[in-house]
């Protein structure tokens, strides 16, 4: 035996992984079995698929669910399976935000390069265009748009809606994916916002018993056996369900760092004590990354809530966006960046809601007013923290202590003043 297998047998031994990849953020099911509890929503794209493929009607769904409940995953699923059935089928698949920079010109660029041709430059993003449609002439086509709120959040001034527009009249099939609940009711776009009513899928949260069945697939693939008892995977699930938003994918990491902390100790089973500390571990780097994903009026128009629940007089009251408005004026003073009325700081709120920090009351279906926002899972100090460590300072300069700074104290200074070292 070299001396490498050796050394490799050990690991192996004493791994309680079996399959690490599962664990992995783009972790794609295998084929349509891998997928739990979503046979509804499975039947619905398969239907659209067969439509598409057996009778060339154009497929346009607009999928929408909150973070980490299998969006993307199913859409995958189903596509894969699809292209393993029907050997002429064709998509492409973006991610808005992965794509950088977001315009049509790289958009374009990008779905021929996926069709297996060499990107061509010099050209404009219509030139582009027309490259990608006489590709897909002949052949049943679909395009995916994945996270495609961003489109209209990052960029509302370029009117993006209106790449999606031209699209829809191209008779592209689309499956448009988005965190959002109603992003486009958001762009104030009436021609696609009356499209989206009659075609859309909506996902639901899972329930706990969902959840368990779902994770229980995770440890069965990705776990030796016997590694996570019925009795602890059934607090994971109470957990992701109640404590981490419904998302999957935290759940998934929580299973992740409890198994290591179980290594860590030498046991061959993870215990309570394990996930309570895994739980700590993952809850403070995930708040601080997730910031980090968002721009910078995202993250000044959620300082502009834990202003206002950071002030004494209004941590009691409910926050309505106007309070928080007032607030989120402050903070972009402080920041030096250009101000926008109440509206459209509003704007700024669904994506903070697609992740699952926020929530706001829905005072009714169709307009989903947004009058009073609450917290979803994280307190004010793990979210002020998490601010701090993006540069974003919320509040003024006066600290809890009553100290002021004088007005040029950065970030970390007040991360230090307010929470100690950290
Ligand atoms: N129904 C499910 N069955 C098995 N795994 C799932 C299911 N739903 C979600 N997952 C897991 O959770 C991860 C996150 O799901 P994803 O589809 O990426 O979420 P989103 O809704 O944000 O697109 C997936 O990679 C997958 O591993
Ligand atoms: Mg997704």
């Amino acid at each position: 035996m070299s001396r490498f297998k050796k050394f490799e047998e050990v690991e192996e031994k004493e791994s309680l992984f079996r399959d690490e990849n599962i664990f992995g953020v783009d972790h794609v099911p295998a084929n349509l079995s891998e997928i739990k509890c979503r046979d509804q929503e499975i039947d619905s794209v398969v239907k659209q698929t067969v439509k598409l493929i057996k009778k060339r009607v154009r497929m346009e769904l607009y999928i929408s669910g909150t973070t980490g409940i299998g969006k993307t995953y199913v859409v995958k699923g189903v596509l894969e399976e699809a292209k393993r059935e029907y050997k002429n089928l064709k998509s492409a698949w973006v991610n808005c935000k992965k794509l950088y920079p977001l315009t049509p010109y790289q958009f374009y660029s990008q779905i021929y390069e996926q069709l297996g041709r060499t990107r061509i430059s010099g050209l404009s993003a219509n030139e582009m265009r027309k490259k990608f449609l006489s590709l897909i002439e002949e052949v049943p086509f679909v395009l995916v748009i994945d996270e495609v709120d961003i489109l209209t959040s990052e960029n509302p001034r370029e009117n993006q809606a209106g790449l999606l527009y031209d699209l829809i009249q191209d008779q592209v099939s689309l499956i448009l994916i988005s965190n959002v609940f109603d992003w486009v009711g958001d762009t104030g776009d009436m021609r696609l916002a009356s499209r989206m009513k009659s075609n859309r899928l909506d996902f639901e949260d899972y329930s706990r018993d969902e959840m368990f069945r779902v994770l229980n697939f995770v440890i069965g693939k990705g776990l030796k056996n016997g590694v996570i008892t019925n009795d602890i995977l059934r607090e994971i699930s109470y957990l992701t369900v109640e404590r981490l938003m419904c998302d999957v994918r935290k759940g998934k990491n929580l299973i992740y760092a409890s198994v290591q902390e179980a290594m860590k100790e030498d046991a061959k089973t993870v215990t309570s004590a394990h996930m309570e500390k895994a739980r700590e571990n993952v809850r403070g780097i995930t708040l601080t990354q997730i910031l980090g994903n968002f721009t910078e009026m995202e993250r000044l128009a959620l300082a502009g809530y834990v202003s206002l629940r950071r002030s004494p007089h209004e941590r009691e009251q409910p926050a309505t966006t106007s309070k928080m408005h007032k607030f989120f004026l402050q903070n972009c003073r402080r920041h030096n960046v250009k101000p926008v009325d109440e509206t459209q700081m509003k704007n700024y709120l669904s994506r903070l809601e697609g992740s699952k920090i926020i929530y706001h009351e829905v005072k009714s279906y169709e307009t989903r007013g947004r009058t009073n926002v609450h917290f979803s899972d994280y307190n004010v100090k793990d979210l002020d923290i998490a601010l701090l460590k993006n540069g974003v300072i919320s509040g003024s300069g006066v600290t809890d202590l009553g100290v002021k700074l004088g007005g040029k104290e950065t970030a970390e200074d007040i991360l230090k003043m307010r929470y100690g070292e950290q």
